[in-house]
């Protein structure tokens, strides 16, 4: 009996023995259901090929067997579809290692997928404020980023995405200014094509800052409303009419379209939950963002998960699309010892680029499109932009509060790099820090 893990590995000697005729297929999926049931998907064509068909029913029999308890029975283990798109189907699907035509394809019972990145949107670019943990301080240090992007004039659009603990509104804006309804209302009412009834009172403006404007979208209103029940709807795809299905992330993204258009931002800055987490997910990979920030404190359960996920990146021949919006920040970066703190933390976080995502190439190379950053170059995005820790942002109970009242010197000596860093990769260096 195997498990689920196992499986990949069982693969490789059972397809050896058929491996050319498998490669004379056009392609070939590796289905694992739901429940984690292997079948094979084959072309509709090798149904009626004396040659191809004998050989899948006996490949099915042998993968039935090895596989158990992850396979279906050998009668019932092959499908047969027309295509591959139509056989994947929106699966998440990666190439069995050796063969340019076999495909593992997952089935999910959630919509997050973390392999398939969206390029870069076309409008004001959109930074993405990601932890695999919580409580590292990225509220705080998006708070700072948009202060100091208004400060410059900029008008700055924030999405609180962290809609299972959100915060951020409340924490940003003062009672008086909390808006109506939140993203949560507006992908609920979406549903029944009723987003423009709540759309105008969505956003609310900050009273941080006098010279740019900083729109706030939170994830509830005011009255957060009957929120369990909505948050629990967020992730229904929309099915239309003609029966086009549109993902949750798609809504989200037309939401934040649609936000942009009207309030013609500069920049956006969107909270992302922190963890594998499916509205995660959405953030990272699938909102056309520019620059995606991964707050990392040092220690092994940063590295842990972190490593989770960039392994699938890797695994779904996503490293290439993923790697050039990201950058670490060392967070919390502690008073003492802060320079052996911020060394540790380039070294590991050096250790996971290079296992993953960083090319097989000399450190320091750069061939083509392929590279390979040194350990210690500060411009590549292992290289921690530090964001300290300080006495005066720990454990306050409202930004708004603590930031309208902020002085420009203690912002710049805490929040410093990780606002320069933003504005010279977006190409906005007027914004001073
Ligand atoms: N630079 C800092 N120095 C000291 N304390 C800080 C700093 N930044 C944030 N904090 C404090 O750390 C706590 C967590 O901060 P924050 O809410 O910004 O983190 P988060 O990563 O957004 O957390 P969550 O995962 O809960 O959303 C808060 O009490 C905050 O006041
Ligand atoms: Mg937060």
């Amino acid at each position: 009996m195997i498990t689920f893990d196992q499986i990949e590995t069982e693969l490789h000697p059972i397809f050896a023995r058929y491996a050319n005729d498998v490669r004379s297929l056009d392609w070939l999926i590796v289905n694992r259901d739901l429940n984690g049931r292997v079948r094979l998907i084959a072309p509709e064509s090798a149904k009626l090929d004396t040659i191809k068909l004998p050989m899948l029913q006996a490949l099915a029999v042998d993968l039935a067997e090895a596989l158990r308890p992850h396979s279906h029975p050998s009668e019932t283990s092959i499908l047969f579809e027309d295509s591959r798109e139509e056989a994947l189907q929106g699966a998440s699907a990666f190439a069995l290692e050796g063969y340019d035509s076999v495909w593992i394809a997952d089935r999910l019972a959630t919509e997050g997928d973390w392999a398939h990145i969206e390029g870069e949107s076309q409008g004001a670019p959109r930074v993405v404020f990601f932890s695999i943990k919580g409580g590292v301080g990225r509220s705080t240090a998006l708070a700072a980023t948009a202060w100091a992007f208004a400060q410059a004039g900029k008008r700055v659009l924030i999405l609180d995405l962290d809609l299972e603990s959100p915060g951020l509104s409340s924490s940003l804006l003062p009672d008086e200014r909390q808006p109506k309804y939140g993203i949560t209302d507006w992908l609920v009412e979406d549903l029944v094509d009723n987003g423009e009834a709540v759309f105008q009172d969505l956003r609310a403006t900050s009273n941080l800052s006098h010279d740019g404007e900083i729109y706030v979208v939170p994830a509830h209103g005011a009255d957060p409303g009957d929120y369990i029940a909505k948050l629990a709807r967020v992730w229904m795809p929309k099915v239309t009419a003609d029966r086009s299905r549109e993902k949750w992330s798609a809504r989200l993204r037309r939401l934040i379209d649609d936000l942009e258009r009207r309030m013609e931002p500069h920049i956006i800055l969107i909270d992302s939950r922190a963890g594998i987490d499916e509205v995660a997910s959405a953030c990272v990979t699938e909102l056309g963002a520019k620059l995606i920030l991964l707050f990392a404190l040092e220690g092994s359960q940063t590295w842990t998960g972190y490593r989770i996920l960039f392994e699938h990146w890797r695994r779904h021949g996503a490293a290439n699309d993923i790697r050039k919006f990201l950058q670490i920040v060392g967070a919390l970066l502690p008073e003492i010892g802060r320079d052996e703190y911020v060394r540790g933390l380039q070294e590991s976080a050096y250790d996971l680029f290079a296992d993953t995502l960083y090319d097989d190439i000399p450190a320091g190379d750069i061939i083509g499109d392929r590279f390979h950053f040194e350990t210690t170059d500060e411009l590549a995005p292992h290289s921690p932009w530090g964001l300290k820790w300080h006495r005066s942002f720990a454990g306050i109970r409202s930004l708004h509060g603590r930031l309208s009242e902020i002085d420009a010197d203690e912002v710049r000596s805490i929040f410093g790099p990780v606002i320069k860093g933003i504005a010279e990769s977006l190409g906005m260096e007027d914004v001073g820090v």
